[in-house]
């Protein structure tokens, strides 16, 4: 968590980073800072507790004045969210500022050794040992800042991307990356730009350079990128192209991003299955699958990894892989996958599923499985990400960049996805008859519509939300597809209305939850025709037998919920592997509805940050 960015040309750099630093704020929202260096060569730090616009108000009618400085909004791991702990943190020299992503785990160590020199620490970061060590290395050493950075980060250990300036020599941006994620901009006028991510840079310039970790790089107008590893072995730059449409990165006239976000579904899931679902012929191609189909093929047994929403869309892909590819598949949480035991050979396909492609346990039990010799398949959203390039092979799920912290579009696409290869995998296997491939394949193609249709839903559950906005406690339930999303919707409800939210297999109610049951309890139950439809009737009976205040999604044309349920909300008949595309969207609103009933911050869910780059 936490974004980084930077800038050093002939622009002003103080807007440039307070563009970047809002465009980043979805990593983090505790604090905010930046470090400037005017052309009198004073270095200018200024930081709040708080958001990037309360770091704007802190920096009026103050000299914001340079053409190189660093920012940073942060995700408090170490200290509380307070101005001392906020970066960019300075070195006791007055002479370094640095902005740090990452975790620094031998801090305390470093700490020790450079309070024994005689350096002072003012906060109570890890982040702090970081300055104070490369001002130690330079004074040591006699070091330029480059150089004296190779030296520190050998002896750090942990995950870092940092950026450092040094007042006396405002020239030269150096960064360093390990485990968290470093983008260089390369403008045309000897400028360069950093972040976390490209969507600061890409509207200055769509040259990129995705930094590696361990690598080590000096950004100047002057003498260009030079690039070095820690083994001091010089490595030229690999630039990229980027190209990202802006007005994705800008709310458009929705009041939120996640609503936007939701509402953007039917184009995006378009978009996921452009070029990949065949209209006439009712093929489906994923060139991952088309390029490395013999050991996808052999695969014995799958395991997908992932964390949150993405986990929730990996309990629909096992669903899919077992139903058509008759592949035995568990869906591991990447944070207990990579400590577990679990035996792991060349005869294993994991898949990774990450909208960031920066989760950091994904990213760690990725790496883990490789090692074991797995095959490695990459569902991700954000191109060029840490997963993406460190899987063997993959599908983008192309819904654009996601910006609200509750994750909406990208559930959908990786969904999608998962859909999408299941069925070319069971195509391949034979495992599918053509018939029931086709039909699942035209349905497909109408979900973006479908989409549309259903959002339409909007209207009834905006007022419905109202009566929830006091509502202390949710219960979610569904059954085959319809319980991950059961988890999915309780996830949305909590991290974003601070509503305690549960999701159950509806039929385990019985086995304990279902003493929660009363008159104040709201449960939401996925009730439609396809999901061992008159067991879950019988749940419901159970739960309004209790009292219970039962909102169903249900099958067009159902009567019988309609009957029991105090809300039903309709979606159309779909085969059931494609109705969690469908049943999703009304809970996504329900959730969204009710924070902002409650007056919360839905883009930025307090303690939450959008990428999760810390274990
Ligand atoms: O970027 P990832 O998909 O790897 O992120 C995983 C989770 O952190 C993420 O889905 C999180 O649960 C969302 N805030 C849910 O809305």
């Amino acid at each position: 968590m936490c974004g980084i960015v930077g800038y050093i040309g002939t622009r002003q750099a103080y807007s440039v980073l307070i563009k970047g630093l809002s465009r980043l704020e979805y990593r983090g929202y505790d604090s905010a800072g930046v470090a400037l260096i005017n052309k009198y060569k004073d270095l200018n730090i200024y930081k709040v507790k708080g958001k990037v616009v309360d770091l704007e108000r802190e920096s009026e009618n103050k000299d914001i004045s340079g053409c190189i400085g660093i920012g940073h909004t942060r995700w408090a791991t170490h200290g509380e969210p307070n101005t001392v702990n906020a970066h960019p943190h300075c070195s006791q020299s007055g002479k370094l500022a640095l902005v740090h992503n990452g975790i620094i785990e031998n801090y305390v160590t470093l700490k020790a050794k450079l309070e024994s020199k005689g350096y002072h620490f003012k906060s109570e970061t890890d982040t702090e040992v970081l300055v104070q060590l490369i001002d130690y290395v330079m004074e040591k050493h006699h070091l330029e800042l480059m150089p004296a950075v190779l030296v520190a980060m050998d002896k750090v250990e942990g995950a870092y991307a940092i950026a450092i300036i040094e007042k006396d020599r405002p020239e030269e941006i150096v960064v360093a990356k390990k485990s968290s994620p470093l983008v260089i901009g390369v403008g045309d006028n000897n400028e360069y730009f950093l972040a976390s991510d490209a969507t600061p840079i890409v509207e200055y310039t769509d040259k990129v350079v995705y930094l590696k970790d361990g690598e080590v790089a000096s950004m100047s107008p002057k003498s260009g990128l030079k690039i070095e590893n820690l083994d001091n072995v010089t490595i030229s730059p690999e630039i990229k192209k980027v190209t990202m449409d802006i007005g994705q990165l800008e709310k458009q006239g929705f009041p939120h991003f996640m609503l936007k976000e939701i509402y953007d579904q039917p184009k995006r899931i378009t978009d996921c299955m452009r070029g990949r679902v065949n209209p006439k012929t009712l093929d489906v191609v994923l060139s991952a699958v088309t390029d490395h189909k013999e050991r996808l093929l052999n695969a014995k047994r799958i395991i997908i990894v992932a964390c949150g929403t993405s986990w929730h869309a990996g309990l629909i892909g096992k669903r899919l892989l077992e139903r058509f590819c008759k592949i035995p598949t568990e869906v591991a949480y990447a944070s207990e996958f990579r400590y577990s035991h679990s035996p792991i050979d060349k005869d294993v396909l994991v898949i990774a599923i990450s909208q960031s492609g920066e989760t950091a346990d994904t990213l760690a039990a990725v790496q883990m499985a490789r090692e074991k010799g797995a095959f490695i398949y990459g569902i991700c959203n954000a191109i060029g990400s840490s997963i993406a390039r460190h899987t063997d092979t993959g599908s983008y799920i192309h819904v654009g960049p996601e910006i609200g912290v509750a994750s909406t579009k990208a559930f959908t696409g990786q969904v999608t996805v998962l859909i999408m290869l299941a069925l070319v995998l069971a195509k391949e296997k034979g495992t599918m008859s053509r018939e029931s491939y086709e039909e699942i394949v035209k349905e497909l193609l109408l979900i973006p519509e479908r989409m549309q249709k259903m959002l339409e839903v909007d209207k009834q559950i905006k007022p419905l939300s109202k009566e929830f906005t006091f509502a202390h406690h949710f219960i979610y339930m569904g059954r085959g597809f319809g319980y991950p999303v059961a988890l999915e919707g309780a996830l949305k409800l909590k991290e974003i209305s601070y509503i305690h939210a549960e999701g159950y297999p509806a039929a385990e109610m019985k086995h304990g939850p279902i003493a929660l049951i009363d008159n104040e309890m709201p449960v939401v139950i996925i009730a439609t025709r396809t999901c061992l439809y008159d067991k879950v009737v019988s749940n419901i009976q159970e739960i309004k037998a209790r009292k219970g205040r039962i909102i169903a999604i249900v099958t067009e044309g159902d009567t019988v919920v309609k009957n029991i349920a105090d809300v039903t909300i309709e979606i159309p008949t779909l085969p059931p592997c494609l109705e969690p595309l469908i049943a999703t969207i009304p809970l996504q609103l329900l959730a969204y509805h009710v924070a902002v009933c409650k007056g919360l911050n839905v883009d930025q869910p307090r303690n939450l940050a959008k990428s999760v780059t810390v274990e």
